[in-house]
């Protein structure tokens, strides 16, 4: 156990502290209080019709928000809680406007992480969209966060995420469930862990009113343009490469088709090359055989180098 009453304490005054999660670090605000959730819009330049996840650690703050657990939602917390999996509810009607942006539904959470598990039991439930500045790459590190946010931002440092790419985002609120924002969980992992058929991911986010409002942002995008692509046909030196293949002489990330790898290091290879002055960067298409595995990850990944790239 740590100590963690000074970041406790800042939580209880309505303020801000960023914390570690399984899947990239959160921007942590109480869930409950309304000023505070407003600071978290404003530190991120988020906007305000992007509704926020609430982090919960137990089941007395989950019927807090949730107005209602269906049988398919208690068993999808069986099979997958803590872990990479966001459910959306129905709220309750105390859950404030500002975290839903208004929507009758609220997203909930249980962290796969104990540092974050127990600052969550300490300081309450917790709002945690990705603690980056809006548009920036989520962060994976604390030095990302601090980088966002200035040196003296308090963040709870866990070190760099496990899996590197935000939750699955699962909509239990219609007649049938569907995957909204693809995640470490897929559709398959779910149907083999509860018998419950889910609407894979579509790439349908070009609508005005998509059903999870933060698929019309784009996000996850360095400064450097990316392309998804493979990388014979460029031969500019201020490139930085993804890629799968052997390393060559050029600025090489060689993920050696290790998907678990790739995750968890894109969002700061990213940061990285913005760093070093990319102009470009260059991600080698996935072989689709590397979905056999990992097919949340592979879809996950997919979708972020998608909308980093804008395709
Ligand atoms: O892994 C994660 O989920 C991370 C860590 C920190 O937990 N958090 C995260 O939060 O990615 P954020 O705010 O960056 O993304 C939340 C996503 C957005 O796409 C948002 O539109 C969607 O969840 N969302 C939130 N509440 C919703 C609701 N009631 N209905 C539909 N979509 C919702
Ligand atoms: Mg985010």
């Amino acid at each position: 156990m740590h100590d963690l009453s000074r970041y406790t304490e800042i939580i209880q005054n309505g303020g801000l502290v960023a914390f570690p999660t399984e899947t990239v670090y959160g921007l942590g605000a109480d869930a409950m209080n309304p000023a505070a959730v407003a600071k978290v819009f404003e530190q991120k330049g988020r906007p305000s019709d992007n509704p926020l996840i609430v982090h919960v650690a137990g089941r007395d703050q989950l019927d807090t928000f949730a107005a209602q657990i269906s049988e398919d939602a208690e068993k999808l917390i069986e099979a997958f809680w803590p872990g990479p999996l966001t459910l959306i509810l129905p709220k309750k009607p105390e859950v404030p406007d500002a975290v839903t942006s208004g929507l009758y539904t609220v997203a909930l959470r249980m962290p796969d992480h104990p540092v974050a598990l127990q600052f969550i039991t300490e300081a309450g439930a917790l709002v945690g969209p990705s603690a980056n500045t809006s548009g920036k790459p989520s962060p994976t590190k604390a030095g990302h966060v601090r980088k966002d946010f200035g040196t003296e931002f308090p963040v709870l440092d866990g070190g760099a995420t496990r899996i590197g790419l935000e939750s699955t985002v699962l909509d239990l609120s219609g007649s049938v469930p569907v995957i909204l924002r693809p995640g470490a969980v897929s559709a398959e992992d779910i149907l083999r862990a509860t018998g419950i058929e889910v609407l894979p991911f579509t790439q349908e986010e070009t609508t005005d009113q998509p059903k999870s409002p933060g698929q019309k942002y784009s996000h996850y995008k360095p400064e450097a343009e990316v392309f998804y692509n493979d990388f014979t046909s460029f031969d500019d030196e201020n490139l930085y490469l993804i890629q799968k293949g052997p390393a060559s002489t050029r600025n090489i990330i060689n993920y050696a088709g290790n998907l678990q790898q790739l995750s968890k290091e894109l969002y700061d290879r990213f940061r990285q090359a913005d760093h070093e002055g990319y102009e470009a960067v260059i991600i080698q298409p996935l072989d689709s055989h590397l979905r056999t595995d990992h097919p949340g990850l592979y879809d996950a990944l997919l979708n972020r180098i998608r909308k980093a790239a804008a395709l």
